[in-house]
């Protein structure tokens, strides 16, 4: 017996024609419903940018290292009065544990959680508030963009590495309108005066170091 696959191919070919129409029209529905999605269906904007940077840098906790803590019995907390505003000049730097230099080694230096001693040297979480003279006030977007893209210090081509333990790398992967979102937020928190010590190299480092 033969069998003709013409009405068949035919049924199949109206049905998709039938689910195409049905879908396109669902689409540009739903396009015009979410004219004010967050989905990048166009550039955000003013107000629109600072609301997503806040989103993201609560999301990824730009302040368990970059904000000093208060103590409570639940552990450390971001203290809010000084938010963002990088390791506290007020802590006196202590004696650095030697074991910490060597490779595969890590430790918190303050115990705020906002300076890091590892074969790096020491590490100090940097003020990320708009204080002109010791925050990143006078930083372009620009700028925040290329140090975050490049791990290089002011995002200078010849600037010295970023230190760990900032995981810039990852951050790098952000969109340039998030880390432009990140930068137009950071430019709307309150503005701390802290000046954050400069990193110790690991010779120095080794000079502080519990005899
Ligand atoms: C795990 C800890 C940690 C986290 C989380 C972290 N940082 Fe950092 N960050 C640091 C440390 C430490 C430094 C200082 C590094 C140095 O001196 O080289 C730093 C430095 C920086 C700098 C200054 C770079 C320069 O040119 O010297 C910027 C800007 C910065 N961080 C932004 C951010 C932002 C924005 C976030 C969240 C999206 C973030 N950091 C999250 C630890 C961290």
């Amino acid at each position: 017996m033969q069998i003709s696959t013409t009405p068949l191919s035919t049924t199949v070919f109206s049905a998709i024609i039938l689910f195409t129409v049905i879908v396109s029209c669902s689409t540009n529905n739903s396009k015009d419903d979410n004219k004010e999605d967050i989905n990048h269906v166009r550039a955000l904007e003013g107000e629109e940018l600072i609301v997503r940077g806040k989103y993201l840098v609560a999301g990824v906790g730009c302040g368990d290292c970059h904000s000093p803590k208060n103590f409570t019995d639940k552990g450390p907390m971001e203290d809010q009065s000084k938010f963002l505003s990088g390791h506290p000049s007020t802590i006196p730097l202590g004696k650095v544990d030697a074991s910490a230099l060597k490779p595969g080694n890590f430790m918190h230096f303050a115990p705020d959680l906002t300076a890091f001693v590892g074969p790096w040297g020491v590490s100090f979480a940097s003020n990320l508030t708009p204080d002109s003279a010791t925050g990143i006030g006078a930083w372009t977007g620009d700028v925040f963009i290329k140090t975050i893209r490049t791990g290089k210090h002011l995002g200078q081509d010849n600037g010295r590495p970023i230190l760990p333990p900032m995981p810039w790398f990852n951050f790098a992967k952000f969109t340039d309108e998030d880390l432009k979102a990140i930068y137009s937020y950071l430019r709307t928190i309150p503005s701390v005066s802290n000046k954050v010590p400069a990193p110790i190299s690991p010779d120095e480092a080794m000079k502080l170091a519990k005899k």
